[in-house]
């Protein structure tokens, strides 16, 4: 029980508006009206938190935690208990994996789930990061699955059970249920896009097989059914999966009205596939709480006749109290609930016991990955070119070039504390760095040049230069396998065996910036009162029903593409002004299969065996943390 392993800690905690203590005060800003349906059916949505339960405690905007929603959600359920409405909760995955919430324990993720299992869901998912480790699926099989009952759905998902010895269903295939108050028949799927890079103790069906079972065209075929509900780990734009679900779906029923529930690609998005079907994508790391709403649907409890087609209506809403108490019309004291309280104060409870906010030191500014251009003062890359990297390798004496990819980080620096939590959420990545020694500085000093697509021979014919790095992935995968990133390389496919990790399938910048992008800058954006300009950076989502989707209305963050790599020369100086002939080329380790094949492709042919470890088993995250311990002080009151 989770409850009772801290009892003592609750005592001390008087934190009135719950949310996490270290948090900071969400800013009121304009806020748009949430679209609820009186009187129709209403749904809140999360998906890929990967274990930001606790919020964003360094940014106000999304800075609301697991128990706060606990609360928020209860507001809306006694909203549509009084108007006659009902509210369903949906997750679809990617709940474990990227914050130290989850990763800082061992084993990890020992603290979430029951912070987590806390709040009632309707419809529950898993996503890909809950099955590459065969001990978290059987874990998410054993204890998760358990924890949400018939909420949890699998659709094209199977665990191999020790007990059986064979291949089971990780949870029902689907679920029918009627909601409470509308008297609404919902036939929901639970699916998993078609992925390979999962553990062998699970095996994830293609959707296209799928949709031909016996199971499945049964299930199209119940009578009485008002809505088809379609949660998954699927994006809801440009996927092949939704596609073939959509068109299955509409060769049986031609009008019942769909809605799917999406993830994966970390955006906002709200997707028409025609006015009886729509799909909503909530965002990631628990920076959005998605809402949809319908009318017009029409239920068996009630003489409701049916509109020709139901509304549906969406909102992201931001994370954060503010927010949360406006489209609930509570207060500070009147918000939050005895559980979502205890849950609040039991994600504070494990932060400490994991040290989360142990302090290295303070950032003097923000430092932004792709929210600065590169190079420039507030670029995180470039205080790892300029200062980190060159601090760290000063002492190696012999003339060095030093690589790293842009994709072993993965979230900015915000000015204040650098601490252990600082360290899950901006670098994650375990691997090290690797040296070759004596490698000759006319190859060494272009092989940057070519991991940034700036030489003579782009990474894409590079790849095809080298047998076996190619050819075992599928094409777009081949960026994501070199821990290069790429905006399309989200990996889904093909690329079983080909040591994809998890940087590659998270990518750092969401992609809703680029769509924000493509409406170009923030003059746009229409304020609700115009009196108050959007002076809050945020989401300024562009999606299929218009610009008018965020609650709150921000101002249109400018998002920079920056390069793969960066390098940097460390100990040239002391060679009396001339260039080495002989250098030793260091780079992160996730990065080698290219850097080998760049030197390859300029004459130098070096084999795995001939590197060596470098800074004695280091990773990217020490070498930060230890970095900014040793550079950055914190002031009296930071
Ligand atoms: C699964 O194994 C990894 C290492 O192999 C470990 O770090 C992690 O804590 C384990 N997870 C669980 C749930 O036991
Ligand atoms: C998964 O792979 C391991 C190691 O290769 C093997 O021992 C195990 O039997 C495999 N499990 C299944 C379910 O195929
Ligand atoms: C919150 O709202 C309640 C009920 O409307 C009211 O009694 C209370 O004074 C309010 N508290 C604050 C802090 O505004
Ligand atoms: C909150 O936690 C306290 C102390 O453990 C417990 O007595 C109380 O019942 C809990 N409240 C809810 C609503 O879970
Ligand atoms: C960046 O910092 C350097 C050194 O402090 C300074 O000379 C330069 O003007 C700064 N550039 C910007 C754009 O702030
Ligand atoms: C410098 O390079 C030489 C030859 O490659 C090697 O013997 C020596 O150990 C290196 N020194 C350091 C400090 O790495």
């Amino acid at each position: 029980m989770l409850f009772s392993r801290i009892p003592l800690l609750l005592a001390f905690l008087h934190c009135v508006s719950s949310e996490q203590p270290s948090a900071p005060s969400p800013i009121s800003a304009p806020l748009r009206e949430l679209p609820w349906a009186s009187g129709g059916l209403n749904f809140l949505h999360t998906t890929d938190t990967h274990g930001w339960h606790g919020g964003h405690l360094q940014e106000a905007q999304y800075s609301a935690d697991w128990g706060d929603y606990i609360s928020f959600a209860h507001h809306l359920r006694k909203r549509a208990d009084d108007d006659g409405s009902d509210l369903l909760l949906v997750d679809t995955g990617d709940r474990v994996e990227g914050n130290g919430l989850y990763d800082a324990s061992d084993p990890k993720g020992r603290y979430t789930f029951d912070i987590f299992k806390q709040q009632r869901m309707d419809v529950i998912t898993p996503g890909n990061h809950e099955l590459y480790l065969a001990n978290t699926s059987s874990r998410e099989y054993e204890e998760v699955v358990p924890d949400f009952k018939d909420a949890y759905i699998a659709s094209n998902l199977d665990i191999y059970s020790l007990k059986s010895e064979k291949f089971e269903p990780f949870a029902p295939r689907y679920r029918r249920f009627t909601t409470k108050n509308q008297g609404i028949r919902v036939l929901a799927f639970g699916f998993m896009f078609d992925f390979h890079g999962n553990a062998n103790n699970t095996f994830v069906q293609p959707v296209q097989e799928t949709v031909k079972e016996q199971w499945f065209q049964d299930a199209l075929r119940t009578k009485d059914v008002d809505l088809f509900l379609i949660a998954g780990h699927v994006p809801v734009r440009d996927s092949q999966e939704y596609d073939l679900i959509y068109r299955a779906i509409r060769d049986v029923v031609w009008d019942t009205p769909i809605v799917f529930f999406g993830g994966h690609t970390h955006i906002r998005d709200f997707r028409k596939y025609e006015k009886k079907a729509f799909g909503l994508e909530s965002g990631r790391y628990m920076e959005t709480l998605g809402f949809l709403s319908m009318s017009g649907l029409s239920g068996g409890k009630k003489d409701v006749v049916a509109a020709a087609s139901p509304t549906y209506k969406r909102m992201y809403v931001d994370n954060n109290l503010y927010s949360m108490r406006e489209h609930t019309g509570t207060n500070t004291s009147t918000f939050p609930t005895g559980l979502g309280r205890n849950v609040s104060h039991a994600i504070h409870a494990a932060r400490k016991a994991m040290k989360l906010d142990h302090t290295f030191g303070c950032a003097p500014q923000d430092y932004w990955l792709n929210r600065a251009q590169y190079p420039a003062n507030d670029s995180l890359l470039t205080l790892l070119d300029t200062q980190v990297l060159p601090d760290t390798f000063e002492r190696l004496n012999n003339a060095s070039i030093v690589i790293t990819n842009s994709g072993a980080m993965r979230f900015d620096i915000f000015k204040g504390p650098f601490t252990i939590d600082t360290t899950f959420l901006v670098s994650p990545f375990t691997s090290g760095f690797r040296r070759l020694r004596g490698v000759p500085y006319g190859a060494a000093s272009q092989v940057l040049q070519l991991l940034n697509n700036e030489g003579p021979i782009t990474l894409e014919e590079l790849a095809a230069l080298g047998q076996g790095v190619a050819s075992f992935c599928a094409k777009d995968c081949t960026l994501a396998n070199a821990g290069i990133r790429s905006r399309a390389a989200i990996c889904q496919d093909g690329c079983k065996g080909a040591g994809v990790r998890m940087q590659d399938l998270m990518p750092p910048l969401p992609p809703v910036a680029l769509r924000t992008l493509r409406g170009e800058g923030s003059g746009q954006q229409v304020p609700l009162f115009a009196a108050e300009k959007p002076t809050i950076p945020g989401y300024t989502t562009i999606d299929d029903a218009g610009e008018d989707g965020d609650d709150t209305v921000h101002q249109a963050i400018q998002f920079y593409d920056v390069p793969n790599c960066i390098g940097v020369d460390v100990g040239f100086s002391s060679m009396s002004g001339e260039k080495s002939e002989m250098v030793d080329l260091v780079y992160n380790e996730f990065i080698q299969d290219w850097v080998l094949l760049a030197l390859r492709y300029l004459g130098k042919t070096y084999a795995k065996g001939e590197t060596e470890g470098a800074l004695g088993g280091k990773t990217m995250t020490e070498m930060i943390s230890e970095w900014v311990g040793g550079h950055w002080g914190c002031e009296e009151d930071v």
